[in-house]
């Protein structure tokens, strides 16, 4: 049929730009990871549930969505937070653009953007809960190559989570989702109970401390973690 055989060389085209766009962005820009922006309002509601049972709602209560794309988990998170101060960082300054452009159409003082690489900028022990989702990822592992190593380093994973635990207050609460590394083989682990596990992403490709390819993993995987206090 001629409609859907422009349709198949339309997505075809649109899917080459997004890759070609994507390793620009991977060469031009050290410490990226997921360089694709997809996101969704309320894409993750048990975590977004969870860590308000946990946290509660409390003006006090300080987020930071760490990679947040252009904003819709920032937005979603207002949603379960009416109170909270929380705050976006991207890579991508044209996400932090199209988020603050949201932003700029409501009256929220307590909602913050910032083109950022990584959380060193952010305050010390400064945040109840750290969302990381979908960042700690490449798209193009999606075909399960043996190495990911060039496309996502561990070492980078690693400081980057140690980054992120930094941000967290003792106690306060790490989410991870949909990441082409576990947790559970940074040096970070053993500071953090595990609180939370959820179904495992079948087209999430794993690989360990080698960079290597991991056998099939466990059906859950660890989602949410508790910094300790000491
Ligand atoms: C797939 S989106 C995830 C968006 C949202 N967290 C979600 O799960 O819906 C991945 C985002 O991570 C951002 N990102 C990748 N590497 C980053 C880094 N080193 N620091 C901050 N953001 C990064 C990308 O620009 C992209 O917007």
């Amino acid at each position: 049929m001629p409609g859907s055989t422009h349709l198949i060389t339309l997505y075809r085209f649109a899917k080459g730009t997004d890759a070609r766009y994507a390793s620009l962005w991977r060469r031009a820009l050290p410490g990226l990871f997921q360089p694709f922006a997809t996101t969704r309002m309320d894409r993750y509601p048990t975590l977004f549930l969870f860590a308000l049972a946990t946290l509660g709602n409390d003006p006090s209560t300080r987020l930071l969505s760490f990679g947040c794309s252009t904003g819709e988990e920032v937005f979603s998170l207002r949603r379960y937070f009416p109170q909270a101060v929380i705050r976006g960082i991207d890579i991508n300054p044209r996400n932090i653009a199209r988020c603050r452009a949201r932003l700029s159409r409501l009256t929220d003082d307590r909602l913050s953007f910032a083109v950022a690489a990584s959380a060193a900028g952010e305050e010390a022990g400064g945040y109840d809960a750290v969302f990381a989702m979908a960042v700690f990822r490449h798209g193009e592992l999606g075909d399960f190559p043996p190495l990911c190593s060039h496309l996502l380093r561990f070492d980078a994973f690693e400081q980057a989570l140690a980054e992120l635990a930094v941000c967290l207050k003792p106690g306060g609460l790490l989410f991870l989702r949909h990441a082409n590394c576990r947790f559970t083989d940074t040096r970070l682990a053993n500071s953090f109970d595990l609180l939370l596990e959820a179904p495992r992403h079948p087209a999430t490709p794993i690989y360990g401390r080698d960079e290597r390819l991991l056998a099939p993993q466990p059906a859950l995987e660890g989602v949410a973690f508790r910094k300790r206090v000491s």
